[in-house]
């Protein structure tokens, strides 16, 4: 691809995306469409991008060169509404980053209600609705220290749907989960999938990606290696660095000696300080 314009009917366009930190180029000329409805999975080595990919999106991280469009809008742009645009996109991180100081409830309103300007009781409809929705809502008067954390970040995307996005990023929601947590947010994932929900998942659960993608997106070194169908990516990868990192993956007991990719991440998360609700990018403790 060599335009350098917004595909017209994409709801994110990222072209010819680069970053660097330093001299490190951690993301090289990155071409990617995700349309409406669409869910893409981005799997790949520890290092490889994902999560600075996933950033450059709603731009907290700062792009190097290149374009990112988010619903017709040029993120890139210093004139943009940032601000605007960011409260079109979820963000659902690794640590559920829910305030501990607040309950449940209070959790998912209160953004409603300062950044959205929704009343009090609108804000608790809405904050029901979407704890029913991940099957929290007999948990609205706990405080997330109180919840196991498949229930934590069940209500972290409760409280990210409250917002009413237009489409969601997922960061390894289920990494810093014990594994029999896992299946319940991974469920509410796929419903929200099969209700038109437009998402970006970075995620290293294999058949998650196989049974619920639209499409697969295989990054190393900072490049997009492979990308398509689950079935021909996870299930006929063309590639050679792709077939590598499966094998690793779906068979994690057969590690060979001087294996180059590290174990299926838990990626220490960077910003990952109660991120509060008004602006991902701050860490100002919001108290009620
Ligand atoms: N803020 C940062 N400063 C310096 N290097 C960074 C920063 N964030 C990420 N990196 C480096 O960029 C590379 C890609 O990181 P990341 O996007 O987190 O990969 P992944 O999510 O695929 O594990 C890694 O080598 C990482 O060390
Ligand atoms: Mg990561």
């Amino acid at each position: 691809m060599t335009t350098t314009e917004q595909s017209a009917d994409a709801i994110i366009s990222i072209r010819q995306l680069g970053k660097s930190f330093g001299h490190v180029e951690v993301l090289k000329s990155i071409d990617l469409d995700i349309y409406l409805g669409e869910v893409v999975c981005v799997i790949g080595p520890s290092g490889s991008g994902k999560t600075t990919l996933l950033r450059c999106v709603n731009l907290l991280e700062q792009p190097t060169s290149g374009k990112v469009f988010v619903a017709g809008n040029e993120m890139t742009d210093p004139e943009v509404d940032i601000d605007g645009v960011r409260r079109r996109i979820g963000m659902v991180f690794q640590q559920f980053n829910l305030f501990p100081h607040l309950s449940v409830m209070r959790n998912l309103t209160i953004a409603q209600q300062r950044v959205l300007g929704r009343s009090k009781a609108e804000s608790i409809e809405v904050a029901l609705h979407n704890l029913e929705r991940v099957g929290m809502a007999h948990k609205e008067g706990a405080y997330p220290g109180q919840l196991s954390g498949g229930q934590q970040q069940r209500v972290a995307i409760a409280r990210s749907l409250s917002m009413n996005p237009d489409l969601m990023l997922f960061d390894e929601p289920t990494s810093a989960l014990d594994p029999e947590l896992v299946g319940e947010v991974l469920a509410v994932m796929k419903d929200l999938a099969s209700d038109g929900m437009t998402m970006m998942v970075v995620t290293h659960e294999m058949a998650f990606a196989r049974e619920v993608a639209d499409r697969v997106v295989f990054m190393d070194g900072g490049y997009i290696v492979e990308q398509g169908p689950p079935d021909q990516v996870i299930g006929d990868p063309q590639e050679e660095r792709t077939k590598a990192f499966l094998d690793r993956v779906l068979n994690p007991n057969s590690v060979k000696e001087g294996d180059e990719f590290a174990a299926p991440p838990a990626a220490p998360e960077r910003g990952s300080l109660p991120v509060s609700a008004l602006d991902p990018n701050s860490t100002n403790g919001i108290s009620d």
